[in-house]
């Protein structure tokens, strides 16, 4: 299809046509010319495509397949490779359905543990969010098959998440909110976007043109098209103008007739149409030419997928405690399973992402089947709460426990607790589930928890049990990878990719979550997740980057490719692992980077680099890991950019963020100076820190210092006093020299014209 030729034989109408949906699911067709319509589905832990009756919650079926890991639990394997497999897989199965593009994956950041759609993100992290998105997009877009990262941007709540407010200033906003989005634009180049529901900072994100042009397009170099996620479409006009290319869903005969309109009342230019028509073309293009014939799904694609959903939920489970070596279970132990998530696990969240599984594995099942002797006590009936019926199993799972050696006890989140459309309350277990835990924890027995669930649970009965593994939201495979992970053929190595804290309140949004009216004021800016509780020292449950493992690795010999660069440098930085346990295993090897002393707030530490490492028992490898000048920049809203202050940076190699075990130091040199324009008000230290201040007013400081020196009154300012003096002296404006009495006016005025001259 020659896209250009095409648009330029399009009538008005048509292109109108084109910018929104036919139905549900397709764009539209334009038969006169041969242009065929395409079909777009949810995902992203794997494919909704809907063949009936069609909504945009997850209510109505979908056609019956492999449901993956969520977002939440892919981004704890910590693996990129993994999260490219994903993608991949999923765009073959895209393909066999006739699906040519997929929506996801999300990647919003994780701003409060609560948001009822943190199971569908990755992290509260830019880099790791970035880094695990960018795979996955890589990973589907190799089949040919498009990927529509959503939701662009600053939809970090689900409380009135289509008409909200999110109010984020300029740095907060591409430090943190836009990062990952950048990342994946930059280094995976969808073939699509979603932007969000919400405003942002007053304007509606689908008629955002600082957003979908200026930052998306411009500066970031996005060439797919923009569509609005299902019914965010506001001013056909507006959209348009701001740069949004298709709204969806269909049919909007009237948003078809408001674009004709404007375009002949010349409110809007139709080369603007002519730019959006030729986006949406240019993908279905692509698509087309990309079209490969897989032939329907059979059994054997089904399994071999179930595999791989295993192996997935094997890598995103996080180990995070384990004491008096209660796991891995061993045979000849009498185990008592007890929970209705043995039975039934929770596996996957609700609303769009939800998938139609074909079959779900079950850990008592899945026990039974690998040959494992386990017995099973309900402990409590969700359905049925009534006091005597819960009194009951709790007596019958406590009768049951007396038999056993040890007790795995699996708990977790309802799918009525987390969902998209709605946020979570607090960040408690059922009740009974608490108790239930409690009440085992307490009978002399080893006892483990099991996990499942998409975001932070508090957990009162922590010190009580010996072991907690988190399967998260695992998917099909969660009862077969349990089971694997539980007596050990495959040993845990995910990671926290959100921090865990001890309760909602000690979460740095708490304040301003979900807003007055669901208009957010992000007032806690950069210092979400662990850039708070790390600036803060304040420890939570689990850090982000928490995993254990049944092996113990050690760390050494870190080593930095140059101890001084420039900001236009990279810098190599290797360190040795060493699996001194007794299993095979890998481990997630974090890079964090600490600036030392900084002008202006920034985090302790901040992830850079991440690496997941294989090692037999004994072995050891060298990890090496390349920075570059953005691993050590913060974002300055006077060059409206990315800035890397010179300064001495600390390098911290580790196993989660409070788990650092080599540091180095490295110093990097800036090569530009921030614009300064210099007034009477300007603070002395701010004229230093630029080499034209130093050359102009250093001397006369230098000289008004020696003159202090020869005063007699010198002895008068004490010890420590000159120190004193010289502080207040560089916090204050330059005009102040002249209040009191040590130059002129005149005098400073002079200095001044020459800094600005
Ligand atoms: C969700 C999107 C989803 C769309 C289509 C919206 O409500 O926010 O993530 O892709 O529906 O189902």
């Amino acid at each position: 299809m020659n896209v250009k030729d095409l648009v330029s034989k399009m009538t008005l109408q048509e292109k109108a046509s084109l910018l929104s949906g036919c139905d549900f699911w397709h764009t539209t067709a334009v038969e006169r010319l041969g242009l065929s319509e395409f079909m777009m589905c949810d995902g992203p832990n794997g494919l909704r495509k809907q063949e009936g009756e069609t909504d945009h919650l997850g209510l109505n079926s979908s056609i019956s397949t492999v449901c993956y890991p969520t977002a939440s639990a892919v981004a704890s394997s910590f693996d990129v490779d993994l999260a490219w497999k994903l993608g991949q897989t999923l765009g073959r199965e895209c393909q066999r359905e006739n699906v040519a593009m997929l929506l996801g994956p999300g990647l919003n950041m994780k701003r409060s543990p609560v948001c009822g759609r943190n199971f569908e993100y990755y992290s509260e992290d830019p880099y790791l969010a970035g880094k695990i998105a960018a795979a996955y997009v890589n990973g589907i877009q190799s089949e040919g098959v498009a990927a529509c990262p959503k939701h662009f941007a600053a939809n970090n709540q689900e409380y009135r998440r289509m008409s909200g407010n999110s109010t984020v200033d300029e740095r907060t906003l591409h430090e943190i909110y836009l990062t990952a989005f950048e990342i994946m634009v930059k280094e995976s180049h969808p073939k699509s976007i979603m932007c969000a529901y919400n405003q942002l900072n007053g304007t509606y994100l689908s008629e955002n043109k600082y957003m979908l042009t200026d930052v998306l397009r411009d500066k970031w170099g996005f060439d797919g098209f923009v569509v609005t996620d299902w019914g965010a479409g506001k001013g056909p006009k507006e959209g348009v103008e701001a740069g949004l290319d298709l709204v969806m869903p269909g049919p909007r005969d009237d948003h078809e007739k408001a674009i004709i309109k404007a375009v002949e009342s010349g409110e809007l230019a139709e080369e603007k149409v002519d730019r959006a028509v030729t986006n949406i073309l240019n993908t279905l293009n692509w698509t087309l030419e990309n079209k490969k014939d897989y032939g329907p799904s059979t059994d054997e694609t089904r399994a071999l997928d179930y595999a791989f959903a295993k192996e997935l939920a094997q890598e995103s489970a996080v180990l995070l405690k384990n004491e008096n070596k209660a796991l891995p279970l061993k045979d000849g132990n009498k185990i008592l399973f007890v929970g209705e998530f043995a039975k039934a696990p929770r596996y996957q969240g609700s609303g769009s992402s939800h998938i139609n599984s074909a079959y779900v594995s079950n850990a008592v099942d899945s026990a039974r089947a690998a040959g494992k002797e386990i017995s099973f006590a309900l402990g409590y009936d969700s359905r049925n709460k009534d006091l005597k019926n819960s009194y009951i199993l709790l007596e019958e799972a406590v009768e049951a426990a007396r038999e056993a050696d040890i007790i795995v006890i699996f708990a977790g989140l309802p799918g009525s607790y987390e969902s998209e459309g709605f946020d979570r309350k607090d960040i408690n277990l059922p009740p009974e589930q608490d108790k239930l835990i409690d009440e085992l924890s307490h009978q002399g027995k080893k006892t483990v928890v099991v996990m499942h669930n998409g975001a932070p649970v508090a957990m009162p009965w922590i010190e009580s049990v010996d072991a907690v593994l988190d399967m998260q939201l695992a998917g099909d495979a969660v009862g077969d990878a349990t089971v694997s992970l539980l007596w050990g053929d495959v040993v845990p190595s995910g990671k926290l990719a959100e921090s865990y804290p001890f309760k909602l309140t000690d979460n740095p949004s708490f304040l301003n979550f979900p807003g007055d009216g669901g208009n957010p004021v992000y007032a806690e800016g950069i210092y979400i997740g662990y850039r708070y509780y790390e600036k803060k020292r304040r420890p939570g449950l689990f850090p982000f980057g928490h995993g254990l493992s049944y092996t113990e690795f050690e760390y050494s010999d870190i080593k930095v490719s140059k101890d001084s660069i420039t900001d236009k440098d990279n810098v190599d930085v290797s360190v040795e692992i060493w699996n001194i346990g007794r299993y095979l295993a890998k481990e997630v090897v974090q890079l964090y980077v600490s600036p030392g002393s900084s002008k202006v707030s920034r985090p302790y530490k901040e992830l850079k680099g991440f690496t997941k490492v294989e090692l037999s028992p004994g072995e050891k490898k060298v990890v090496t890991f390349t920075l570059d000048s953005r691993a050590f920049a913060y974002y300055e809203t006077k060059i409206h950019d990315f800035y890397v202050p010179s300064g001495d940076y600390s390098i911290m190699i580790g196993s989660s963020v409070n788990d650092i075990r080599q540091t180095a130091e490295v110093h990097v040199e800036s090569t530009s100076e921030l614009p300064i324009t210099f007034d009477q008000f300007t603070a002395i230290e701010d004229i230093l820190d630029t080499k034209k201040g130093q050359a102009i007013l250093g001397p006369v400081l230098q000289q008004m210092n020696d003159g202090m020196g020869e005063s007699e009154d010198d002895d008068a300012l004490g010890e420590g006093g000159a120190e004193m003096f010289e502080k207040m002296i560089l916090e204050m404006p330059i005009i102040n020299l002249a209040s009191f009495g040590i130059l002129s006016t005149d005098e400073v005025n002079g200095i001044l014209e020459k800094l600005n001259g």
